[in-house]
């Protein structure tokens, strides 16, 4: 069975238009602070690179990368998540915003979230581009989402299945066929 490209979900314009408004909002929210922002690899790049250019001069922004395995390279959890790579900088007394692709069964981030509240961030929040709600198994408070999907796999925008399709534009459902 090979997997297929199904329906649009979301356009670039829609995508776009979202991530400035979160842009502005972190802004507003962050003025007068420093601001780290820890991507999570590999599927949050391509949304971290854009959410950036609209958090303006106001935050002290700092950029730094986690890569965690919790997925193998088909569609579905493993319930497993390993760090891949760590933060390159020391976070103790930083606000720190976590910016993820997707929220699925919350594992993942219901992981990272604590350990970077161990390593004694001053503030830990979490921005995501898309949650799937109805997919979770714990529970995470997303401070900043783009938006609420349906239960269906979605690539495009730096979202993967198997490693392809990330570098789509859009965000588009799959199919086996
Ligand atoms: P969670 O731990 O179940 O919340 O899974 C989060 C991770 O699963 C995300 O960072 C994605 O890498 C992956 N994931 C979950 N749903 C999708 C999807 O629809 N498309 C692509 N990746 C997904
Ligand atoms: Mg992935």
């Amino acid at each position: 069975m090979a997997l297929t490209l199904a329906e649009n979900l979301l356009s670039r314009d829609q995508i776009a238009a979202r991530v400035q408004e979160l842009g502005t909002q972190i802004s507003d929210e962050y003025a007068g602070s420093e601001l780290v922002c820890v991507g999570i690899l590999k599927g949050a790049f391509v949304f971290l690179s854009d959410l950036i250019r609209h958090i303006d001069e106001r935050v002290d922004t700092r950029i730094d990368f986690m890569a965690v395995s919790s997925y193998g390279d088909a569609t579905k959890s493993a319930g497993i998540v390993k760090i891949v790579k760590d933060l390159d900088a020391d976070i103790r007394s930083k606000h720190i915003l976590i910016v993820e692709d997707i929220v699925d069964t919350g594992l993942t981030l219901s992981y990272l979230s604590s350990i970077i509240r161990e390593r004694l961030a001053a503030s830990t929040r979490i921005c995501a581009l898309l949650d799937k709600p109805e997919r979770r198994e714990v529970d995470v408070a997303v401070d900043y989402a783009g938006f609420r999907i349906p239960d269906k796999f979605v690539v495009g925008y730096g979202l993967d299945a198997g490693e392809r399709w990330r570098n789509l534009p859009d965000i588009a459902t799959i199919e086996e066929n």
